[in-house]
């Protein structure tokens, strides 16, 4: 197999092409996307018609894989999996629908966060041809290196908040929230540094995010709002983005340390959306 990376010319992403993610991947060609990966922040692979077997062998090439606690979203069969849809049945959503309607980057308010999530298409929502729900990303370690020095200087030491209920209380659907609440409550919030070091590649991460961050601590309530606002306007900045126009079995995977994502919700309700996403919550060392 010839693997070419193939950057999206944005601060972050990169279309992995020529590797078929159905049958094991050797070594090298292992090696190689796992680098780009690093590299890239966001790796998407197009027309990969996975099982989801396949789905969870890819994945956990990468780390463990966490199995969420948020059990009402999981896959009946394969609990590695966390179901992304806006389908009903019996008058259920049959996973997470409003996924990704604010900045944030997964499994922020534990204390071991998610280091990888890797999210595959199996019915994309199209209106007049075009397909919609699209999600973008952020490179939160580009977003730091241009912070200026002084700015940067502030940040050190800083700790930060991060909840699950901040996330919730900004939803107005009551539904979602008691069931999250109930199943989440022993990992509802956690405390992170402002500036993370990546655990692979040690770049430094603006770890604040519009969803998950509710203070940063020690500092009065005042100052820490508008902290928080000021960092997240600047993570989401259009120079540090890479926006994901999905494709039917597009399998689309992101480093949660070095971005930060949200999903778009401009397809009518009705417009089905199905989505897979797996969880790598420790990095296997390179190889
Ligand atoms: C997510 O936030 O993990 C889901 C993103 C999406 O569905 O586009």
């Amino acid at each position: 197999m010839t693997i070419q990376i193939k950057p999206s010319g944005c601060a972050l992403g990169a279309e992995v092409i020529g590797a078929d993610l159905c049958t094991p991947l050797s070594e090298p060609d292992f090696a190689a996307i796992r680098e780009a990966f690093y590299t890239h922040e966001v790796l998407f692979f197009r027309g990969q018609e996975l099982t989801d077997e396949d789905h969870i062998r890819f994945s956990a090439r990468f780390g463990t894989l966490r199995q969420l606690k948020l059990t009402n979203v999981l896959h009946a069969h394969h609990p590695q999996i966390m179901v992304i849809s806006n389908i009903k049945k019996d008058g259920q959503y049959i996973g997470a629908y409003d996924a990704g309607v604010f900045w944030h980057t997964d499994g922020a308010y534990l204390k071991s966060p998610h280091a990888i999530s890797a999210l595959r298409a199996l019915i994309v929502p199209q209106v007049d041809g075009r397909v919609l729900g699209d999600t973008k990303f952020v490179s939160v370690s580009k977003a730091y290196d241009a912070l200026p020095a002084a700015i940067k200087q502030r940040l050190e030491g800083l700790q930060a908040l991060h909840s699950i209920m901040f996330r919730l209380k900004q939803t107005l659907d009551s539904g979602i929230k008691k069931d999250y609440g109930a199943a989440v409550k022993a990992d509802l919030e956690a405390v992170h540094p402002v500036v993370r070091v990546h655990p692979v590649n040690e770049r430094k991460c603006l770890y604040v995010t519009e969803g998950y961050t509710e203070k940063i601590l020690g500092l009065p309530g005042d100052e820490s709002r508008d902290l928080i606002k000021e960092l997240t306007a600047h993570c989401i900045k259009p120079e540090f983005q890479y926006r994901h126009n999905w494709r039917q079995h597009d399998l689309v995977m992101w480093d949660d340390c070095a971005t930060q994502h949200q999903a778009t919700f401009d397809y009518p309700a009705e417009t089905p959306r199905l989505m897979h996403r797996t969880t790598v919550v420790s990095q296997a060392a390179a190889a």
